[in-house]
């Protein structure tokens, strides 16, 4: 009886030593089978031919997706075949559109081998390769996908945020790591808060192309040279499928808006949260804060908006107020009067809700199963400031509701806390709890692989696309370079189930915006009509949809102070996510006078404007020096003066995708000098900004392009001739700013106390002819808050021949405020430009079209 089954037994061991013994075929890749194509996209299967598990087991068989979505967008997914593996959900990050363009039309062009299976990109109209995976096989297994493309030598490649490197991103060992962490200390090539997995290649007069992986995996992306000299940029995920989107640009601000139609615009603002806002995590009391607002008014330094840090909490529980030092009472008290001012008030929110019966916001989450789960079904569990905590499961079908609600108590404009916008931070997510001892994960550790699902049969269809069974969710085989350490120290284990079924492993990079969603779905459904204010800490592709974020734990250093200028530009130019800004004056550590003098100029023009510090460091308002003071009523005046410029530039960053901020490279793409700037940038298209960057220094040397430009303070032309220019004696509440030639910028004639008061003032037009004597302009005007404005808005196009200057446009929105001059500066080099400058009176009103002849 047992003959025959020993017998089978015997052959499988055999077989099994066999094939551990044979020479292991060399990992080749795929080979491209069953082709499919049509004038607008392009499918195969892959066959995996060789064998590679260099980390975990091969996907032998993959689906290849090609589709011309646009004329200037390709789409190239890379699946396994069963639809198995995690795909980023569209609840998440909504696909874009196809519009079903042709490779005849379109201005990039897909190409393939098919053994060993590769692909390039190429630009229509030039033939160069943009991309090419035929310098290493493509792998594709459970837990570790590698593609490698082909780049030329020293490129000029800027994203792959969330970083504080260099803006242009450096050419050789160089990994960005992309795993959500928090990172008090910024560190140099270590993963931060979000992940942007967008790059633009920018090749000068060539033209400028972007590569976007749609991919929440951890995952290291190499920048390298092999040994014999070639280019390549490597992407290494722990899984995921490989979901490109390729943005033929050429220039690059269509790459900015290209990526921003992939992703999704940014949300618009309200007009005041462009305000100056002042925040300070350990504030003793209430007291202590609405002393805070009336020193800002006592220095007539200009406060919009004070921020609530967990201070305000009780025993820094979400939706409470300390009854000793932030008593409700008095917090309404302080909040009203804010609001009598035409100030605002921001409260902090973390995801860790304490884990406690009696605490009314987890008892009335905790029915519902708002809260993620341990891999045995219990709430997971683990450490943030208000103790033991457990965490919000965003997928699940309740949460939305149950936060929605928490919000709508708490923020009750008759009974509670009547906020005027929210800040997630923490939701990375950081969790204290770094070992077992802490947590109820044990019970996770064993079980490392989530439920089995039923197996799937041929006519299933498409699978779920949740991720792969059978995996080591805590220490996959490749290591991404976390400075963690494993993907799941310092956050929620990553075999932590979501209730769709995905697991922390795949969905970690996601978490911290879709907290950010969820506060924002909260606000508009607690103020409907009402543009919702969130600032997120963590961020990944596309969260500037639903949020606005600052740079996290900084230090008050020059050295910090220097790099927020590239990390505005990787946010508010590459990833799509313009409403960002520094901790001004740095959060960790003292800030020093002379550097906190300068960081509120800066500040000043970037857009998100807060000053913002650590318990641990000394009180670091604006008024607590009198050269700090002087710069910051300089910035914020000439800021409240351009505000409007700024709410424009705003609007068609939402609207349409231009860049607020952009390098020099942006409007002068051939100019090679601009490539590896870092501390110059252009707010809007048409003020180029150029702080004092060294250590206590009074004087600059930057850089003017070949062109025309005006100092800003002055009006005088300043002929920029493609070099340096040092400027000496700036004064430490100056910074140099000028207009580029070729603009017209709108100004309120005056500033205000606040942004409420700022908008009943009067306009004036600064137009700064370009070298052919012409110059254009933009000027969005609406009522600053509703979330759906109709058809009340004023979007008004300036223009100026040399000759005539005409305002046309829509002019929706009803407004008793006029321009009352046009300045037209004078268009030649010349020291005595002002009084060559000539001012047009009118007033003219913002409701219909205008023209005049000079
Ligand atoms: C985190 C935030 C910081 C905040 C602190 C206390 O460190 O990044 O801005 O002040 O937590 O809430």
């Amino acid at each position: 009886m047992g003959g025959p089954r020993l017998c089978t037994l015997l052959i499988l061991a055999t077989t099994a030593w066999a094939r551990a013994l044979a020479p292991r075929a060399p990992c080749r890749g795929y080979q491209a089978t069953n082709v499919l194509l049509s004038d607008s996209y392009l499918v195969a299967d892959l066959a995996l031919i060789g064998n590679c598990s260099q980390y975990s087991p091969d996907i032998t068989n993959l689906r290849l997706l090609v589709e011309y979505q646009t004329d200037t967008r390709l789409h190239v997914l890379i699946t396994d075949s069963d639809y198995n593996v995690y795909q980023v959900q569209d609840q998440v990050l909504p696909r874009p559109n196809s519009q079903n363009a042709t490779a005849a039309s379109a201005k990039i062009q897909f190409a393939f081998t098919k053994n060993p299976f590769s692909f390039n990109v190429t630009r229509t109209s030039t033939g160069e390769v943009l991309f090419d995976t035929s310098a290493a096989p493509l792998i594709f297994e459970s837990q570790f996908v590698s593609l490698r493309t082909r780049l030329p030598q020293n490129p000029n490649l800027y994203g792959l945020g969330e970083h504080s490197d260099s803006f242009r991103l450096q050419t050789n060992n160089y990994i960005r790591t992309l795993w959500d962490a928090e990172s008090p200390f910024i560190p140099n090539q270590q993963n931060l808060y979000g992940s942007h997995p967008v790059y633009l290649d920018h090749r000068g007069a060539s033209g400028t192309h972007g590569v976007f992986l749609l991919s929440s995996s951890g995952m290291d992306i190499e920048i390298g040279q092999t040994a014999s000299g070639d280019q390549f940029l490597e992407y290494r995920t722990i899984g995921g499928v490989l979901d490109f989107y390729f943005l033929a640009g050429p220039d690059p601000a269509a790459v900015s808006k290209q990526y921003a139609e992939v992703v999704g615009l940014p949300a618009m603002v309200s007009y005041w949260t462009l305000g100056f806002h002042q925040c300070k995590y350990g504030w003793p009391n209430i007291d202590y804060v609405a002393q805070v607002v009336a020193n800002y008014s006592a220095a007539n330094i200009p406060l919009e908006t004070v921020w609530g840090d967990i201070d305000y909490m009780d025993n820094k529980r979400d939706f409470t107020t300390s009854p000793v030092n932030f008593p409700l009472a008095k917090v309404r008290q302080l909040v009203s009067s804010l609001h009598q001012n035409n100030q605002h008030y921001v409260v902090i929110l973390d995801p860790g809700i304490k884990n406690d019966a009696s605490y009314s916001t987890y008892a009335r989450g905790a029915p519902q199963s708002v809260f993620l789960k341990a891999a045995d079904g219990s709430y997971y569990r683990g450490s943030q400031w208000a103790g033991e905590v457990v965490w919000p499961d965003w997928l699940a079908p309740k949460t939305q509701d149950w936060w929605s609600n928490e919000i709508k108590i708490f923020a009750d404009p008759g009974t509670g806390v009547n906020v005027d916008g929210l800040w997630t931070d923490m939701n990375e997510v950081s969790n204290f709890c770094n070992n077992v001892a802490c947590t109820n994960s044990q019970a996770a550790v064993i079980a490392r692989t989530p439920p089995r699902r039923r197996p799937r049969r041929a006519d299933d269809g498409p699978g779920p696309m949740k991720g792969l069974p059978g995996r080591n969710l805590f220490q996959p085989a490749y290591r991404i370079n976390n400075h963690q350490g494993d993907i799941s120290a310092k956050t929620l284990d990553t075999n932590v189930t979501n209730a769709d079924g995905t697991v922390q492993y795949d969905t970690h990079n996601l978490y911290g915006t879709m907290m950010a969603g969820a506060t924002r779905q909260a606000l508009i459904s607690r103020t409907p009509g009402k543009r919702p204010f969130v600032l997120t800490r963590s961020t990944f592709a596309g969260a500037g949809r639903v949020a606005a974020h600052w740079f996290g734990d900084n230090f008050s250093s020059w050295d910090h102070y220097r790099t927020t200028i590239r990390q505005l530009l990787a946010f508010a130019t590459i990833h799509a996510m313009p409403m960002v800004g520094s901790d001004v004056c740095g959060f960790n550590g003292a800030a020093q006078e002379n550097m906190c003098a300068r960081w509120a100029a800066l500040g000043a023009f970037q857009p998100f404007y807060r000053n913002h510090a650590d318990i641990s460091a000394p009180d670091q308002e604006f008024y607590r020096w009198a050269s700090v003071a002087d710069s910051a009523r300089k910035a914020i005046a000439a800021r409240y003066r351009l505000l409007d410029y700024l709410y424009t530039a705003m609007h068609r960053a939402t609207s349409i995708g231009d860049p607020v901020a952009s390098p020099l490279w942006f409007p002068y793409p051939a100019d090679t000098n601009t490539f590896g700037i870092q501390t110059q940038w252009f707010l809007g298209d048409a003020l180029l900004i150029s702080p004092v960057v060294d250590d206590d220094s009074t004087s600059v040397t930057f850089y003017l392009p070949n062109d025309i430009f005006y100092d800003f303070w002055t009006h005088a032309p300043v002929r920029g001739a493609g070099a340096t220019v040092t400027v000496n004696d700036v004064a430490w509440s100056d910074i140099p700013v000028h207009i580029r030639g070729g603009s017209i910028v709108p100004l309120r004639v005056s500033s205000a106390n606040t942004t409420t008061q700022l908008r009943q003032q009067n306009f004036t037009v600064i137009v700064a002819p370009g070298l052919d004597g012409t110059a254009k302009g933009y000027l969005y005007l609406d009522d600053g808050e509703s979330l759906d404005v109709g058809s009340q808005s004023s979007d008004i196009v300036f223009t100026w021949d040399g000759q005539k200057f005409q305002a046309d446009g829509t002019f929706g929105y009803a407004t008793r405020v006029v321009i009352e001059s046009v300045v037209v500066l004078g268009g030649n080099a010349s020291s005595e430009a002002e009084s060559r400058a000539q001012t047009h009176h009118g007033p003219w009103a913002l409701s219909e079209a205008f023209e005049f002849r000079a």
